[in-house]
């Protein structure tokens, strides 16, 4: 039987276990995938449990996201780049990481609002470890720019002098925001801002968005932001955040089996769950 698990503190709101549980299921796969309870002082021990315990893989997230980076034996690409690993694989004693967030945020976006990023516009608003993951994710099917905007200007700078060398990339204060929105195809949200419990509130000023714009939203609790009813009001094509968390989870089961994960039950088990 093939075991499966997310490290995190805390973990009891996870939604992890029901999708991937859900997803085995679907395949055939015998074996488990379960909520690990690890504080911070006990990642390095948590680790090497993996090989002791013979799991296949876990999932890795708040607080452990970069600090389990030095437990590692390799690190892929993908992890490197966002500087965080949410996917660890155990082939043999072998523990390998990968970030799969920002893959799967991409993935999510093409196959839900527009197949091709190539050449467009987008506006990444705020400028914290979500956004540093979509935007390595997105820069790889070659966007024409992205502009981060955030709050405090110095971290959507901060973070746009990260990805020199590998794309357009600005970053701008949320008060410039209205300056450039002009440009822009597409306008993600990676803040939380409009999350339950606070659905009311909005990371950009709606009237700032036009007819035709692809407006994007990571925020998954609740399905539809105040961001997106808005959005689609004024005739944004709107694109939610449960994508990007069943994509993510899609990548990791996929390097685990080897197999196509089933997204759609992935997707119902959690549209069931959140009612
Ligand atoms: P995550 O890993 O989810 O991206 P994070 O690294 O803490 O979380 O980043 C949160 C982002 O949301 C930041 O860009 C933050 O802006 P600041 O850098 O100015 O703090 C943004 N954010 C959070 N709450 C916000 C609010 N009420 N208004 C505007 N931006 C907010």
């Amino acid at each position: 039987d093939i075991l499966l698990g997310v490290m995190g503190d805390p973990i009891a709101h996870t939604k992890s276990p029901l999708m991937h549980t859900a997803a085995l299921k679907a395949l055939g796969i015998p074996g488990a995938y379960v909520p690990l309870h690890i504080a911070p002082g006990h990642l390095g021990e948590a680790i090497e449990a993996i090989r002791t315990l013979g799991f296949r893989g876990v999932n890795v997230t708040i607080p452990h996201k970069v600090a389990v980076m030095e437990y590692m034996d390799r690190i892929d690409d993908s992890a490197v780049a966002v500087g965080a690993v949410n996917t660890v694989v155990n082939d043999d004693g072998i523990l390998t990481g990968y970030n799969t967030d920002g893959i799967g945020y991409v993935r999510s976006l093409k196959a839900e609002a527009t197949p091709d990023l190539a050449g467009s516009r987008i506006l990444v608003i705020g400028a914290g470890g979500a956004a540093r993951g979509i935007i390595a994710a997105l820069l790889l099917e070659h966007p024409a720019a992205v502009v981060i905007a955030n709050r405090t200007v110095e971290k959507s700078k901060q973070l746009a002098e990260a990805f020199q060398g590998k794309g357009t990339v600005n970053g701008i204060g949320n008060d410039e925001i209205a300056a450039h929105i002009a440009d822009m195809d597409i306008v993600i949200n990676t803040t939380s801002v409009g999350m339950y419990p606070h659905i009311d509130a909005m990371p950009i000023d709606p009237a700032l968005l036009r007819e035709g714009m692809i407006v994007s939203d990571l925020i998954y609790n609740p399905l539809q932001t105040r961001l997106l009813t808005e959005s689609r009001q004024r005739g944004c094509r709107i694109h939610g955040g449960l994508g990007m968390f069943v994509y993510q989870g899609a990548y990791s089961l996929e390097y685990w089996t080897g197999r196509s994960a089933p997204v759609d039950i992935m997707r119902q088990t959690i549209i069931d769950c959140l009612g």
